[in-house]
């Protein structure tokens, strides 16, 4: 019968079962005694199948002698118990029929040896071959499911909210525009500025930064929802923390209060750690040997520890107290930089914070002003290693206060009437935060870049693909 390799390396068949499988040849080995074994994956699991080819197959010395790395084959023989060392089981061959042949195997460009994630990064189309990529998708798709799974227990509904939106959530101004006009003609108003009234959507319009505002109005109603889903920030940074277009996972919640999210939170991210060291510990054991030693202690750690709560105001005075010199210089009203967020996870803490009550000056319109009247009741989670992974906050619920950061902050009132009317029929207090899941799947696998830990990395100046 038809098998995937996970099921034959784990025992899930009889010695002296016949099996077929179906994948592709990873290395081939030829020896004196006139056999060959040929190793083949399929993405069931990390380790291939070791297939035991003799040479009395009539292909033998036509085909099998001639495969290489890539080849696409279907092996089928009966499942033994393997002499070598690493695997218990492997597949003594009795056909083999090869279905792809790599044309030239000198200038494959995954021939099978260490390549640097710049090089597999041109070849977007090729790199999923790869263990490293192998893993990093198995490992993604693991955390996916177990973040559904996390909100699905606790009653939260998944609310799936627009790509094309005209308001700017986070208010900084990095939105790619969206629209059909004709560039090299473009309608304008008697005042010589774009039209967009003569625009598909009649206005102006732009991919998403974040879902928030929308999921807020199904969390005024439904209590605990959150989106799962693309978002776009035409941000000009070149780091290793930034994509054009990543993942985010946006919760919230009906009369939370920002501790209760904080601890949300918390309870997420230990969860879908745990998902990940019990369900994809063989990746997790390749990124342990090959790309970070840390990468299972770490997260094992984070399973077991609970995560420091600090205010932003003591945040700054341990970064001034702390006799390091930084490039940017720390005084309270400043936006923290990634040095001094990884000073704090990393040297001071050495575990992830939760760090709360920023100066309402560098957060968005939208956070709860604190009773102070200087700060708001804002977070952001830093891990070491990576920085900030999550943002949120408590929702301002209070017309009036609302209005007053809206203007504050010179956005128009008229353009957030529906955001207005939540406050104004039924408001509550609320509170949410989003995740970026690439940071996320990073902090996870030790991978240093976002940009290899999503299939398709969207980043200045790179969109092939
Ligand atoms: O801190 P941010 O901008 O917060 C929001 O968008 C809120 N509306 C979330 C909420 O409260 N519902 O972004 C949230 C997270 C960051 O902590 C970071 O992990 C990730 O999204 N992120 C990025 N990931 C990759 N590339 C980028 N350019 C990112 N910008 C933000
Ligand atoms: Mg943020």
């Amino acid at each position: 019968s038809d098998a995937v390799i996970h099921d034959v390396l784990s025992g899930r068949y009889a010695v002296g079962d016949t099996v077929t499988v179906k994948g592709w040849v990873r290395t081939k080995r030829d020896s004196k005694a006139g056999i060959s074994f040929v190793a083949v994956h399929d993405g069931s699991c990390f380790d291939a199948v070791q297939a035991v080819v003799p040479a009395d197959l009539p292909n033998y010395e036509s085909e099998i002698k001639r495969l290489t790395t890539a080849c696409s084959v279907v092996v089928t023989g009966t499942i033994a118990r393997s002499e070598g060392q690493g695997q218990q089981f492997e597949i003594q061959a009795s056909s083999v029929a090869v279905i792809g042949w790599v044309e030239n195997p000198d200038t494959y460009p995954m021939a099978p040896k260490r390549h640097s994630m710049e090089y597999l990064r041109e070849f977007a189309h090729l790199r999923p071959r790869t263990n490293i990529h192998g893993a990093v998708t198995r490992v993604r798709n693991c955390l996916a499911q177990a973040v559904h799974r996390f909100f699905h227990q606790r009653g939260f509904y998944w609310i799936s909210t627009p790509i094309i939106t005209g308001s700017d959530t986070e208010g900084a101004g990095e939105m790619f525009r969206v629209s059909t006009l004709d560039l090299e003609n473009l309608p304008r108003t008697e005042a010589g500025k774009v039209d967009y009234s003569k625009d598909f959507f009649d206005r102006e319009t732009f991919l998403t930064v974040s879902g928030q505002l929308n999921v807020e109005t199904y969390c005024c109603a439904l209590s605990k929802v959150y989106t799962f889903g693309p978002t776009f920030r035409a941000e000009n940074s070149n780091t290793s923390r930034h994509l054009a277009e990543f993942w985010m996972i946006e919760p919230e919640v009906a009369f939370a209060e920002l501790a209760d999210v904080a601890q949300l939170a918390e309870d997420m991210l230990k969860y879908v750690f745990k998902a990940v060291l019990e369900e994809r510990a063989d990746d997790m054991a390749f990124f342990a040997e090959r790309v970070d030693k840390d990468a299972i202690s770490r997260l094992q750690q984070m399973v077991d520890s609970s995560f420091v709560r600090m205010d932003y105001t003591d945040a700054i005075e341990i970064l001034q107290n702390c006799g390091k010199t930084f490039n940017y210089p720390v005084e309270w009203g400043i936006d923290l930089q990634s040095e001094h967020e990884r000073y704090l996870a990393e040297e001071h803490v050495g575990a992830p914070i939760i760090l709360q009550n920023y100066p309402k000056d560098i957060k968005a319109f939208y956070m709860r002003l604190n009773e102070d009247g200087k700060t708001v009741a804002a977070m952001d989670i830093l891990a070491p290693g990576i920085g900030e992974i999550i943002g949120g906050s408590q929702r301002e619920e209070r017309l009036d206060k609302l209005d007053e950061r809206l203007e504050a902050m010179g956005l128009n009132k008229d353009d957030y009437g529906w955001y207005r009317d939540l406050r104004r029929y039924g408001t509550v207090p609320h509170s949410g935060f989003g995740l970026g899941f690439e940071r996320l799947v990073s902090y996870v696998t030790g991978m240093g870049n976002v940009r290899d830990v999503i299939p398709f990395p969207r980043t200045p100046g790179n969109a092939d693909f």
